[in-house]
């Protein structure tokens, strides 16, 4: 009797291999589709703008601002980013912040951002919302024409608000419609289930708005199902918390539902404890359409590139799966299906350049 052939066992990537993938990650255009524009406050704009606007801060300086930056759950990031948007009040004051992540964003070959705002962030203080979005649009008309970065904005209704707020707030953002491509969820997750927005997310389904939700960050897997089965959203945000429910799993990778990673935000908000730990690479391997994003960039410690870097090296990630990020963050995104296909090439033409 012969014995079976031995499986091979399983190359480990070496330290080449990973510094190869690094640097391609770098390297190829990508597209990202999961960052929080207020999440883009550097402390020193921060401090830069509570002077022009004479807006008081509860920290003496820079570095003190940044000494609180020590997260242990979402709410505790939260409470600091909602004080550092505190000092956004004029239009210029929108358009400075989104130009500073466009700059970021072309130093780490982004092709193409869809940036998620706050909007009752600021009206509650009594920002008029044309101010905030108005401020956006200047800087994304602007980031096309010198940088060659195009953009979507997703309105982001506060999920720790009333369901009568977020309809508030839709009304008001309606006279803009054509500056948003779409509608997300975010906020505190726990304890505000995605059921709660059901009419409002129906109201703009209507509209023709594109549709994500924040879900599975924090938040149990079913708030996953809610946000599909519910909310009817296209991506998911986050979402890393499918891999509790294998039914779910197994939904996402049947209909190839995009979830929007954050790693180092994961890390930086204890959803993980190291990044070594972190499920992109079982994600990837569940066949699911993972991608790469930096989320609130200013307060985890690193945009896009710093994502793939930092991800590629704990996990030891292959050139395929980079590519694989890559290509998912365009086919996840909103563009057009011309454009998107224009991205896609230029994608292959780069990776082929080795
Ligand atoms: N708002 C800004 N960043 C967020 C995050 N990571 N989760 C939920 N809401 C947010
Ligand atoms: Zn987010």
């Amino acid at each position: 009797m012969t014995s079976p052939t031995p499986l091979p066992t399983p190359v480990a990537a070496t330290p080449a291999d990973t510094a190869a993938a690094v640097a391609l990650a770098r390297r190829i255009p990508k597209a990202e589709l999961h960052i929080h524009i207020e999440g883009s406050l550097e402390p020193e704009l921060i401090f830069a703008l509570a002077q022009r606007n004479g807006v008081a801060l509860p920290y003496a300086s820079v570095a003190a601002l940044r000494a609180a930056y020590a997260f242990t759950d979402l709410q505790s990031f939260l409470d600091i980013y909602y004080a550092g948007a505190s000092v956004l009040l004029h239009e210029a004051d929108f358009a400075d912040m989104a130009w500073a992540y466009f700059l970021r964003a072309k130093a780490d070959n982004v092709v193409h951002a869809e940036l998620f705002f706050d909007p009752q962030t600021h009206t509650a203080r009594g920002v008029p919302m044309a101010t905030v979005i108005r401020g956006l649009t200047t800087a994304c008309a602007r980031a096309r024409a010198e940088l060659g970065i195009s953009s979507h904005l997703i309105l982001c209704f506060l999920r720790h608000l009333s369901e009568e707020d977020a309809i508030a707030t839709l009304e008001a953002a309606l006279p803009f419609r054509e500056h948003f491509i779409g509608v997300g969820l975010d906020s505190s997750e726990r304890g505000h289930p995605p059921t709660k927005f059901e009419r409002v997310f129906a109201r703009c389904r209507e509209l023709g708005l594109r549709l994500v939700a924040h879900a599975g960050e924090e938040g149990p897997p079913d708030y996953i199902w809610q946000a599909l089965d519910v909310l009817r959203v296209e991506r998911i945000d986050h979402g890393v918390r499918c891999l509790e429910d294998a039914a779910l799993v197994a939904r996402l990778a049947a209909e190839q539902v995009p979830l929007t990673v954050c790693p180092l935000s994961n890390l930086k908000l204890c959803v993980v404890s190291d990044l070594a730990d972190h499920p992109m690479k079982r994600l990837l391997d569940a066949g699911l359409c993972a991608t790469v994003n930096s989320d609130d960039p200013a307060y985890f410690g690193g945009y896009l590139n710093e994502n793939f870097a930092q991800t590629v090296q704990a996990l030891h990630l292959t050139r395929a799966d980079v590519v694989q990020l890559a290509r998912n963050s365009f086919t996840a995104s909103f563009l057009c299906d011309e454009h998107r296909q224009a991205l896609l090439k230029n994608l292959e033409q780069s990776i082929e350049k080795e």
